[in-house]
Formats: C-alpha cells, structure tokens, sequence
C-alpha cells in the first residue's frame, strides 16, 4: 500500500505544552532523587531533548535501541537489542522515554528485561499512545498525548526511516483515502 504524508495532527506549540506539563509531573514526582532518564533510538531523542531541559532532578542520560518494526507500519512482535545500556541502573531511578506506545510489545518486553536489572524504580514516559491498538498490558506512568488509530511521523517518528525532522505530527495516509 503507498502511503503520503498527510495533514497535521498535532501543532508545534500544543507539543510544547504537553512537554512542559510531563516535565513538571516527573520532577515534582522525583522531587531531588537523581534520575537515570534512558530514551529508546531512535524515535525518542527529539522528544527526550527537549524533555530533560525541562527537569528540575539531576539527570543522567542513556540510550538503548531496540527494533520492532521493519519498514512498514505494523508490528513484528519480536523486540531485538540493538544497543544496550551503558550506565549500570542497579538501584537507581529509571524512567524509559520512548516516542509512542501502539501495540505496548516493544515497551512490555523492555519493562521486563531492565526490571532484571533490579532498579530502584523503572517508570515508563510516552509522547505518544494509541491505546487502540493494544496487544498486551501496559499502562506508561506519564503519557504526552493519546491519539486515534493513525500512523503518524514527526517529532522524532518516522515511516520508513523519514519525516523524523518535522517540527509537528502528521498522518501518514493511503493514496486512496485518509487510512
Ligand atoms: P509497539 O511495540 O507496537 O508498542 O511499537 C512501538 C514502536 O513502534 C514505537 O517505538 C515506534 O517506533 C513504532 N510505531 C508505532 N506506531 C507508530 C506510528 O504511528 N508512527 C511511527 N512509529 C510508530
Ligand atoms: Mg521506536
């Protein structure tokens, strides 16, 4: 199926303020605990940038990447370490930024995998949820926006690898309709 970009979803200063207002619950919930903040590659690392300069708690910064997607826009279900952390998170605050939560197996299986690594605590932070299209449990700790069931790209997210530049959110739609 060929897909277009297509209007936009969600503007430039309505995600500046669903930012702001992520960033002001995980401080006051974190209070002066240093933070442990691992962003998952690579959708996450627009949305994580401008998260942490919002963060009043001190923060140390990681990056893991995982795949579960292969250029097209359903899931594969099979969750695979690109990169693993570098920062051991053994006893210490730990909050996952990823870009978006669809079907929660990419998030579920990772919540899993670091709880191994017995943390002092592992919250999960999403820009994006489509609650939809949920294949397993999983609820994130702190959610930017929900959205309908659309592939979108922008701030961060991609479709096959492209669009992660645009400042806003936009729909990916089929050149025979809106879906
Ligand atoms: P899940 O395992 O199905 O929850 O998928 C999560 C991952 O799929 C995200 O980290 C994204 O990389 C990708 N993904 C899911 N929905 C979208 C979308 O609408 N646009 C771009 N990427 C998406
Ligand atoms: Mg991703």
């Amino acid at each position: 199926m060929a897909y277009k970009l297509g209007g936009v979803l969600i503007g430039k200063d309505e995600i500046d303020r669903m930012v702001a207002r992520l960033a002001d619950q995980i401080s006051d919930d974190y209070d002066n605990q240093e933070l442990v903040v691992v962003g998952i590659l690579k959708g996450s690392f627009i949305f994580m940038s401008d998260l942490i300069r919002k963060l009043r708690p001190s923060v140390i910064i990681d990056f893991m990447s995982v795949s579960s997607y292969y250029e097209n826009t359903q899931s594969t279900g099979i969750v695979k370490i690109i990169k693993d952390l570098d920062v051991s998170i053994h006893n210490r605050n730990v909050l996952i930024v990823e870009d978006i939560v669809d079907s929660g197996l990419t998030l579920s299986n990772l919540k899993e995998l670091l709880m191994t690594k017995e943390p002092k605590s592992l919250k999960l932070c999403v820009a994006f949820d489509k609650p939809d299209r949920r294949k397993t449990q999983i609820e994130a700790d702190y959610v930017g926006m929900v959205i309908p069931d659309e592939f979108i790209v922008g701030y961060g997210l991609d479709y096959a690898g492209k669009y992660r530049n645009l400042p806003e959110v936009r729909i990916m739609e089929t050149d025979g309709g809106n879906k």
